[in-house]
């Protein structure tokens, strides 16, 4: 018995710098080389093409693409929104565009020391945010024989891998210890925020995924993304979760990391209903666990019996909650472990044709059972749904009036969650079925 319990605190001091350090080593390696700015990237020769170019094995027009299209070109500019600026008064931050709090994730907020001569914050979060500091690759990564391999041994980032691709979005569409949102600013007005890999990776893309693509980089797979997006998203929240400064706001948790409509409802609302996923009764305030609970859909095809175990350990953190903080965090350092273990064998299964029947089958088992009662939850389906329906139709599998139909049945499940304040469960359950009917 002693043993054992000097064995777990062996344990938890063992996991508890390596949590810290998978949180940060997105941001580490973005930063870990000097910023040389968007305009060394934009020239016509280079990125800057107004075309397409034909003999090239990219595109080149990857910057006049960001420019026009890609929300992030306009980051830094959203920091002198009238909204910014409400924000801003309520938090009595001064100007939002100069703010640290806000330019961590509205700009490329790099060290003064690490910024390049052409290096300009008001270009927002520009190619450097993801692709890494340029300054030790920015000559050789264009010259004749350098791989896609030698890129990245010299420093650029690897946004083509999903594990790292996730773990960078995150640090912006979660917040992350070193770059945190807190409930203070969405109480201020700042939207709530959600992400999925797959979904956001093709909502404005600069870049094509073709055989020349597959030939630098490897295989592509959208489901793969949803995937290992759900798992890294899991972990990150409970990293959070046990991060003594960024979890915690004096006697009460960051209530970022909650279900928000936990807390925001109507007093007349009655719409209170069990989860067997948390195994709590009414008036609690849960976790926001909308990630974990999509990771076991993830599972599915892989390996069922770690399903099932993830599902307790989920409960058991929920409980824990419940009961004390120590008792929170021990509770999620086994989550996260069980997590951190499975994340390889999900990156590099093949999530073929198969494998869908299996994913959504198990989100209607779920539903079924009421686990959808949580917004978060159900918009995360909607997300996950329409992964899996490009992968139908990507394999070839369905015909013309099936894709037709799969797309609206797809249109009508995100149409049930559009408004989050009077959205319908039994309308999505529903809308659901219906979407799983169609499905091939
Ligand atoms: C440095 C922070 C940062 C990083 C890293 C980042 N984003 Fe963003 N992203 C933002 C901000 C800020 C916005 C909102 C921009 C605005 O409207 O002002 C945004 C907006 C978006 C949008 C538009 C959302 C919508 O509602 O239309 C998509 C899509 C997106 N990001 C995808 C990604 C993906 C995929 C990654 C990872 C490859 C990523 N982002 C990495 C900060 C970041
Ligand atoms: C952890 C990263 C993060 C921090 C910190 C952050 N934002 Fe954001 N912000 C985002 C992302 C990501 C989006 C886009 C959300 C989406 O569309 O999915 C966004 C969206 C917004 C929007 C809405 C933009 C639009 O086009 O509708 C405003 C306004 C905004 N942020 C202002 C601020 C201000 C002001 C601050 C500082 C107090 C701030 N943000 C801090 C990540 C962040
Ligand atoms: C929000 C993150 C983000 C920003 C900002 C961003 N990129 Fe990308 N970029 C990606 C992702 C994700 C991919 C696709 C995966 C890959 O090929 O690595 C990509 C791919 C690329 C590719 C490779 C395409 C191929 O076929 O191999 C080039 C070139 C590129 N980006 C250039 C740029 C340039 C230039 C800028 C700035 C004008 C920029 N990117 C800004 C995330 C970003
Ligand atoms: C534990 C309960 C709880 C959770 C969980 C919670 N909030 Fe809040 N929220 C509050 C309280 C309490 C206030 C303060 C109300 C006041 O100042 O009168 C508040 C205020 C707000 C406000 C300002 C409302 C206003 O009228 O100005 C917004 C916006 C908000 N929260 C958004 C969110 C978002 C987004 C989430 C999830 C990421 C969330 N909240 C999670 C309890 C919660």
């Amino acid at each position: 018995m002693k043993r054992g319990g000097l064995l777990l605190i062996v344990i938890l001091l063992a996991l508890g710098p390596a949590i810290a350090l998978a949180a940060n080593s997105a941001v580490n390696a973005i930063e870990s080389h000097k910023h040389l700015g968007v305009a060394s990237c934009s020239n016509s020769v280079c990125h800057g093409a107004s075309q397409a170019f034909r003999d090239s094995s990219i595109q080149q027009n990857e910057f006049a693409i960001w420019q026009e299209f890609d929300p992030h070109a306009r980051a830094w500019q959203t920091l002198g929104s009238d909204a910014s600026k409400a924000i801003a008064r309520k938090l009595g931050i001064g100007d939002p565009a100069a703010a640290k709090v806000c330019l961590d994730c509205h700009a490329d907020s790099i060290a003064d020391g690490m910024r390049g001569e052409r290096f300009q914050l008001s270009d927002g979060v520009g190619c450097e945010s993801c692709h890494g500091g340029s300054e030790s690759w920015l000559n050789a990564h264009a010259d004749k024989g350098v791989t896609h391999k030698d890129n990245l041994k010299n420093g650029m980032y690897p946004t083509d891998q999903p594990i790292a691709r996730a773990r960078l979005c995150l640090t912006c569409h979660m917040g992350t210890a070193d770059r945190m949102i807190t409930h203070r600013i969405m109480g201020a007005g700042h939207p709530r925020l959600s992400f999925e890999l797959d979904t956001f990776t093709w909502l404005h893309p600069h870049y094509k995924i073709d055989e020349s693509w597959t030939r630098r980089k490897g295989e592509w797979n959208g489901v793969r993304d949803w995937a290992v997006g759900q798992g890294v998203a899991a972990e990150n929240l409970l990293e959070l979760v046990t991060d003594e400064k960024a979890g915690w706001q004096g006697i009460f948790p960051e209530l970022v990391l909650f279900d928000c409509h936990a807390c925001h409802q109507l007093m007349s609302g009655r719409t209170w209903g069990p989860r067997q996923g948390t195994g709590l009764g009414p008036g609690v305030v849960r976790l926001n666990d909308a990630n974990i609970l999509m990771f076991r859909h993830v599972l599915a095809p892989v390996d069922k019996a770690a399903a099932s175990r993830l599902l307790e350990q989920t409960r058991a953190l929920h409980q824990a909650t419940t009961k004390s903080r120590e008792a929170t965090f021990a509770a999620a350092r086994k989550l996260h472990a069980s997590i951190e273990g499975l994340l390889p064998t999900v990156a590099a299964f093949n999530y073929g044709p198969e494998s869908l029947d299996a994913i959504l089958s198990s989100i209607e088992a779920d539903a079924a059972r009421g686990e959808y009662r949580d917004y978060a939850a159900a918009e995360q389906v909607a997300m996950a749904a329409q992964s899996v329906v490009v992968a139908f139709e990507n394999d070839g599998k369905v015909d013309a009036d099936k894709a037709t139909l799969l797309r609206s049945r797809l249109d009508a499940l995100y149409a049930t969650i559009k408004n989050e304040d009077s959205w319908s469960r039994e309308k999505f359950r529903s809308a659901l079925a219906a979407l799983r009917a169609a499905a091939p």
